[in-house]
């Protein structure tokens, strides 16, 4: 289906004010359709003069549609809808004596011209589905008459205003709450659901003739309140925006429009919606996300604790070989350690991994004999990581680039000057890391299947089993060792 823009290029020659004003008033037309219990529809006239087209449509919330169809994109020659033509001609609302039968359903259509400047711009659409007219109640009826004055206006060229625009999703509907103020900002009318809005905010009586911003300075602390000019302006019903204001208990967006149909300030009208479970829910995640932060930073802080636990007791044990097994188990808990320490930094429950592989890598070589004589070096960038991959790739890393310190170079070698590259790439869904070192080279008669030690078990288990990818080991040429997988990622 085209949009409206696409439809306004292609058709018309409306210049980016016209068009403007035109998504101005759609942003608000949604009240327009529900007061109105009626469909509405934005027709645009042709470059050619031909006829018009639709443009865009809303349906009323509040009753049932008159088009079960869409009708965007559809053109209707002249002559196919008389009251589109008149309207534009004459620059003046045209109302349709009989109703229209379609599909067995009574439609009363009526036509409002978008005036801007003085000029008409396009013509409304308002299509009644007259089986859902019943005896009008007064909440009915203080509707239509609002939505009579909204109509007027944009008749008139007083509609839209160029206020705020409120295309957030908290925005107040018409069935939330609906208050009509008169010119001076008292309620003359307010809906049930407006009634209970305010009852829960603490009125105990009725809303009728009450001034809403006096009843706000007294029910509202000041500073869950805008300021007093903010105030006046928008509970007054005389300026056309939002604002929220609550107790500790409540919180409600307000959302106001003047009414000045033939340019003189006659009242406004008022939404008004109870937004306190919204807001309880927003506070809770951001909680949630500071207590995940919280609870990464006190993991990392037992890791952390685990590690020097393991440092005392390798410093205790005779054996070389207890004593190694247990530095290398303090390095393994390390590099989990690095990873908390960064998702307790972070937003959310991903992380950017280059920093944890940079630091990995100082990490294995800083600690042994060969301090500055081998160098990690990284080409391209891993990303973003999920909080799980990113454990089981520090993992991995941990256990290969210690394999390149421990068994490529040998620390007695006086020359040694060593190189491990780490190379990541980052294919459609897929992360492709490579690790070369120029070390001596894998043993004759080994063979990755055949290797029973703890190191490359735990990597191969990871690489296979949590990323779901493929290892392989071969020799580098012209020496060394590149070992290889790949996995897929975000
Ligand atoms: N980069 C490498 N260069 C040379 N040999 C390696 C390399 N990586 C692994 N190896 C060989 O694979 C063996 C198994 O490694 P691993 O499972 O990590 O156990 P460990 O490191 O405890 O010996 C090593 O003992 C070594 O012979
Ligand atoms: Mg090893």
């Amino acid at each position: 289906m085209a949009s409206f823009t696409e439809l306004v290029r292609t058709h018309t020659d409306l210049d980016t004010g016209d068009v403007a004003w035109l998504q101005l008033l759609q942003a608000d037309w949604q009240i327009i359709a529900d007061l109105s219990f009626a469909d509405l529809v934005l027709w645009i006239r042709d470059r050619q003069d031909t006829g018009f087209w639709a443009a865009a449509q809303m349906r009323p919330t509040t009753g049932p549609t008159a088009y079960v169809d869409d009708v965007i994109g559809t053109f209707a020659p002249n002559g196919r809808r008389p009251l589109v033509d008149e309207a534009f001609a004459t620059g003046r609302t045209i109302r349709e004596g009989d109703p229209e039968w379609r599909d067995e359903v009574p439609v009363r259509n009526e036509t409002i011209p978008v005036v801007r400047a003085g000029r008409v711009i396009g013509v409304i659409g308002r299509n009644t589905n007259l089986l859902g007219v019943r005896t009008p109640s007064r909440l009915e009826l203080s509707y239509l008459q609002t939505a009579a004055d909204l109509t007027q206006m944009i008749a008139t060229g007083h509609f839209p205003s160029s206020g705020q625009r409120s295309d957030h999703a908290d925005s107040p509907r018409v069935g939330d709450g609906f208050l009509r103020v008169d010119a001076a900002g008292r309620v003359v009318y307010a809906s049930p659901n407006a009634q209970s809005v305010y009852r829960r905010l603490g009125l105990s009586g009725d809303l009728a003739g009450l001034s809403l911003a006096d009843l706000v300075r007294e029910l509202v602390p000041p500073r869950r309140r805008p300021d007093e000019e903010t105030l006046s302006a928008v509970l007054g019903g005389r300026a056309h925006r939002d604002v929220e204001i609550g107790t500790d208990e409540v919180s409600l967006i307000v959302r106001a429009i003047p009414l000045r149909p033939e340019g003189r300030h006659i009242g406004g009208l008022i939404l008004v919606r109870d937004v306190t479970d919204l807001r309880r829910r927003d506070r809770e995640l951001v909680t949630k996300d500071a207590t995940i932060r919280e609870i990464h930073h006190r993991v990392k802080n037992n890791l952390q604790t685990v590690a020097a636990l393991l440092r005392l007791q390798a410093r205790r044990i005779d054996s070389d070989e207890a004593k190694a097994a247990l530095e290398e188990a303090v390095r393994r808990v390390g590099s989990i350690a690095i990873v908390h320490e960064t998702l307790s930094q972070a937003v959310e429950e991903t992380v950017e991994f280059d920093e944890i592989a940079d630091r990995l890598g100082s990490m294995v070589t800083e600690v042994s004999a060969l301090t500055g004589r081998v160098q990690v070096r990284r080409e391209g960038t891993f990303g973003i990581l999920t909080s799980e991959a990113a454990n089981a790739l520090a993992m991995v890393l941990t256990e290969l680039l210690q394999n390149a310190v421990e068994h490529g170079y040998d620390a007695e070698d006086a020359d040694l000057a060593g190189e491990i590259a780490v190379r990541v790439e980052r294919l459609v869904g897929r992360m492709h890391v490579r690790i070369d070192d120029d070390g001596r080279g894998l043993p004759d008669d080994f063979s990755l299947d055949g290797s029973t030690n703890l190191g490359l078990s735990i990597v191969r288990t990871l690489v296979e089993s949590e990323l779901g990818g493929q290892l392989t080991m071969t020799d580098h040429e012209p020496r060394g060792t590149r070992v290889e997988f790949d996995f897929p990622a975000l």
